[in-house]
């Protein structure tokens, strides 16, 4: 009996890939883990049935489009705006992501990036590196408190909720902003984007990328923060215009930026790089084993729910 085929874009836990062995016929990533281009992609996809892939890989409807016999693709991630969903939709493509699974770690690392950013911490770690610390001073690398501050979350989501549940712990008080307005969650106050935007001493962005995201943060909003604030993006690139921001830092309008994503990643606008007031990582804010462990492991429980005619564990609406 010939197996479904399944095409793997990157490399991927081998207990997924025992788990998925027995059911697909598989071409994968495994030796050679390199990132995919669009035309790489539209080149492998032509035979497969199903698609395992990732937030990097970008599946719009020419990738769609040249795999006629596509039924299901399961992302590795809980964001799928890499994916044209809506072309999914109009050719009948299952399309699963992987929810609830990274909510605590992405959480977490939202607080390391928005407590490097605020207290200086790679700043003073490339000072020590490079043998620069002659003594200690009390002026050296002063950041700003997170204990007792603002926290502003643009996004109560899963993530915003897990990140402002955390902040009871640091006594802060926490505002923030949906589009649709949700309750009161773990004691944080709804206020308008103006507000957020006035009274956040530190603020993480959450919220997911779509169209009406896009750009959500440009100078004009940038130029309502304090001076003194620290911005944290861990959503996608684009929902912050990155020129936008760099100008910002630049001049000081705000204090700092924790950036793990961005608008053209892995590119990114080379004047980050220059800043000092800027912690850049690239893209990890689920990386801890564990939880990519569950994010592969989810992928591929939702490739063999639908290969074995069950409902999927976490499919997105279409
Ligand atoms: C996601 O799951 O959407 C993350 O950005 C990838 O780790």
């Amino acid at each position: 009996m010939t197996r479904p085929r399944l095409l793997i874009t990157r490399r991927i836990y081998p207990e997924a890939l025992e788990a998925l062995a027995g059911h697909f016929d598989i071409t994968d990533n495994q030796a050679n883990d390199t990132p995919t281009t669009k035309e790489g992609l539209m080149a492998a996809i032509g035979q497969a049935d199903y698609l395992f892939c990732t937030v990097a890989d970008k599946v719009d409807g020419d990738v769609i489009a040249a795999a006629p016999s596509l039924r299901m693709i399961a992302t590795g991630a809980v964001g799928f705006n890499n994916i044209d969903a809506q072309a999914c939709k109009a050719r009948g493509i299952a399309l699963s992501n992987t929810p609830d699974v990274l909510t605590e770690t992405t959480a977490d690392f939202g607080w390391a990036l928005l407590m490097a950013t605020a207290r200086r911490v790679s700043e003073s770690e490339r000072y020590v590196r490079q043998g620069q610390w002659k003594g200690w001073a009390f002026d050296q690398f002063t950041g700003v408190d997170v204990h007792g501050a603002t926290l502003g979350i643009l996004g109560m989501g899963r993530i915003g909720g897990a990140i402002a549940r955390r902040a009871a712990g640091f006594n802060m008080r926490v505002v923030y902003h949906n589009r649709s307005k949700a309750q009161q969650e773990y004691g944080a106050q709804y206020v308008d984007k103006q507000t957020l935007l006035a009274e956040s001493d530190h603020l993480i962005i959450v919220v997911p990328y779509s169209q009406a995201t896009h750009h959500l943060i440009t100078a004009a909003d940038l130029a309502q923060m304090k001076p003194s604030a620290c911005l944290v993006n861990i959503a996608r690139g684009g929902v912050v215009n990155d020129a936008d921001l760099l100008n910002a830092l630049q001049r000081g309008q705000i204090r700092a930026a924790g950036l793990d994503v961005f608008e053209n990643e892995p590119a990114l606008h080379a004047g980050f790089l220059a800043l000092d007031n800027a912690v850049l990582t690239p893209h990890i804010a689920s990386s801890s084993r564990a939880t990519r462990g569950r994010m592969v492991m989810l992928a591929a429980e939702n490739l063999l729910a639908h290969v074995q005619g069950r409902p999927l564990k976490t499919p997105v609406a279409l």
